[in-house]
């Protein structure tokens, strides 16, 4: 980027934290602005001035947002989920919207893992259980996960790692994609089934979709009944995706034997249904949040910024 004279430089707001590597690569030609991103009222009067704004998944750019950024440029999401960004408002106004689609995928896949593993075995529950003094072994029997069927949601990028990693378990794999090419998924040793087929004879279910209108509830109280009893669900893609309240229910009757959640219908989120309930393991949306993940995320977003305030071409990161 070419020098700037003082209080010329273009603002760029950075409304959540980031990894330390986003301020070397947007380098001392701009002027950095930081805000709470999930403070509207903090948010709103802070983009007026803003050319860029790099933002996770607390802050929502939405059609108010874009309208009280006039100079803005881009807006940066350091990570994959644009749900919470307005992208057709932002390109009507000329504003371009970057993510970083691979950054974060195997820290999601390994957390999606982690809580599979997590929930089978009742580790969170034992653990806090011994902290407590007591000895308690019969109470957490759990479930292997050799031999069993995995269903896999949403055979994308984060399905894709998630069933090659729980392929070393031994399990057969099924996934339910209606956009994905058969032969690709047997390339995987993955079989696509229908949603109704998967839900029958999985017992262990992982999801990994985009929020959309289509896939928001996708999986509800009825497709949780149709499930095997005692099936084990994972939800490290977005919260809604599965239906919290009919997750609750179902966990309660025993119809869904346990599940480990990441993400939430609301965040931030600090009461839940779920969170009462011994056979759920909880994280607060942490699926990205390792050092490398958000290093590449950060890096990849913040060069995207500079091209695009140089007006340059912005390719893919
Ligand atoms: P992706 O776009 O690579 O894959 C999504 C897959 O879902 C695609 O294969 C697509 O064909 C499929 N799909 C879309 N609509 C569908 C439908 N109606 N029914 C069935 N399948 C459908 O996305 P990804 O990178 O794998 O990310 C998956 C999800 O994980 C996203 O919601 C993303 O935001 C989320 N994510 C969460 C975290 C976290 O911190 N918990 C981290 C990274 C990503
Ligand atoms: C994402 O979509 O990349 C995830 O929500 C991770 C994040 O931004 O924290």
């Amino acid at each position: 980027m070419t020098a700037t004279t003082p209080g010329t430089a273009p603002v760029v707001l950075i409304a959540e934290e980031l990894a330390p590597s986003v301020l070397q690569v947007l380098g001392d030609d701009v002027e950095i602005r930081h805000v709470d991103g999930a403070d509207r009222a903090a948010l709103l009067p802070a983009l007026a001035e803003a050319s860029a704004v790099l933002i996770r998944s607390a802050t929502q750019i939405d059609a108010e947002a874009l309208a009280a950024a006039p100079r803005l440029k881009v807006v940066a999401r350091a990570g994959i989920g644009l749900d919470n960004v307005d992208v057709p408002a932002a390109t009507e106004r000329g504003v371009l919207v970057v993510n970083a689609p691979t950054s974060n995928i195997v820290s999601a896949a390994e957390h999606a893992v982690a809580l599979l593993l997590a929930a089978a075995r009742h580790i969170p529950a034992a653990d806090a259980s011994l902290r407590d003094g007591k000895w308690a072994r019969s109470k957490f029997t759990g479930v292997e996960v050799t031999d069993k069927t995995v269903g896999v949601v949403g055979l994308g990028r984060i399905g894709v790692l998630v069933a090659q990693r729980l392929a070393a378990f031994g399990v057969t794999l099924i996934a339910y994609d209606p956009y994905i090419q058969p032969g690709r998924a047997a390339q995987l040793g993955v079989r696509l089934v229908s949603l109704d087929e998967l839900l029958r004879e999985a017992d262990f279910i992982t999801v990994h979709l985009p929020k959309t209108p289509e896939t928001l509830g996708l999986i509800g109280r009825d497709q949780l009944a149709a499930t095997k009893r005692g099936v084990i669900i994972v939800n490290a893609a977005r919260g809604g995706l599965v239906d919290e309240a009919a997750l609750a229910e179902a966990l309660q009757s025993g119809q869904v034997g346990a599940a480990g959640i990441d993400v939430y219908a609301k965040e931030p989120c600090t009461d839940s249904p779920l969170f009462g309930l011994p056979n759920v393991v909880v994280t607060p949306h942490l699926g990205a949040s390792t050092t490398e993940a958000q290093d590449k995320a950060g890096t990849a977003v913040a060069r995207s910024v500079r091209l695009a305030l140089q007006g340059d071409f912005v390719p893919d990161a």
